[in-house]
């Protein structure tokens, strides 16, 4: 089986009419490239759920902020394409900028993804979440997938592009999948390349953070944030947040939520990290 390159849009919806003919049902998985273990994974799931998986890798300008690392984002197009192959995936489409944002940047019409989006992740990249809602909803219109694959990974992204989904009526079925990890726990990322080995060394520490929230002694979430954040910081993490929310809505807990997430973004140097666990509350702080 040959992976399929759709480089314009009306390759895509040939291939798209095409698969349609035939009645196959098509996943897409969006993503930026520089494809790792995490992202192959999205691909073998969404396999499970339909007959034609198709790619997109497309570093998307909108989602990035002014100094944000745009232009230093890595583009390994080769290394991505043999990926796709090995792991069977149909098609890989590689718009260019002016397919998916014919009237230039920045966008003139876009998606404003409201209050989910200006906390945590939204909070510290303005427009990050307006740029990411408004790619989604244009490559889902492109592609007209009957299902899209997202990572836990990126949990807060993951709500909001159900959130789009459900507030714009649209006709697909989102499937989240798990985070895939590195044997010492760090969550795959491409932007762990960015590390240095020593700082790469110090990054599983993140991880640990969070399972140590989730099992650790009493007190209440913000005293336990707040001894995590310190433990962070006396390594030479910085951290943008760190909190415990509720997995339904990210919202603070009620004295009754059982179904809870620590979510953590931290700088190590100049490379953010974000990562994530979801827990059952065992004792009431
Ligand atoms: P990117 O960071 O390339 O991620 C593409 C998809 O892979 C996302 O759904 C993300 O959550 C998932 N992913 C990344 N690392 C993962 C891991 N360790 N385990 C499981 N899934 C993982 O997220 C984006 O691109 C962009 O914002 C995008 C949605 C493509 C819009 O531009």
């Amino acid at each position: 089986m040959t992976l399929q390159v759709l480089e314009t849009l009306p390759a895509l919806r040939s291939q798209r009419a095409a698969w349609r003919a035939a009645g196959e049902r098509l996943a897409l998985v969006p993503t930026m490239g520089n494809l790792h273990a995490g992202h192959l994974g999205l691909v073998t799931q969404a396999k499970a759920h339909a007959d034609r998986v198709l790619v997109t890798l497309f570093v998307n300008p909108s989602q990035f902020g002014p100094g944000e690392d745009f232009e230093r984002y890595p583009r390994t197009l080769n290394a991505d394409l043999e990926a796709l192959a090995s792991v069977g995936c149909d098609a890989v489409f590689i718009p260019a900028v002016a397919t998916i944002y014919p009237e230039g940047l920045p966008p003139r019409t876009r998606v404003c993804p409201g209050p989910l989006a200006e906390q945590l992740c939204g909070a510290d990249r303005p427009g990050h979440f307006e740029g990411v809602a408004t790619v989604v909803l244009r490559l889902f219109n492109m592609a007209e997938p009957e299902l899209a694959l997202f990572g836990q990974k990126d949990y807060q992204q993951l709500m909001i592009i159900r959130q789009l989904v459900e507030d714009l009526a649209l006709p697909i079925e989102i499937v989240g999948a798990p985070i895939a990890r590195a044997e010492d726990g760090l969550a795959l990322s491409s932007r762990n390349g960015y590390l240095t080995a020593a700082q790469r060394a110090l990054a599983p520490a993140l991880h640990r953070a969070l399972r140590a929230l989730a099992e650790g002694p009493g007190g209440t979430w913000v005293e336990r944030c707040e001894g995590a954040r310190q433990a962070l910081e006396a390594q030479g993490f910085l951290v943008d947040y760190l909190t415990v929310r509720r997995q339904a809505d990210l919202a603070s807990p009620e004295a009754d939520d059982s179904a809870l997430i620590a979510l953590v973004a931290a700088k190590l140097g100049s490379t953010r990290l974000i990562d994530n666990l979801c827990f059952t509350r065992k004792d009431a702080p």
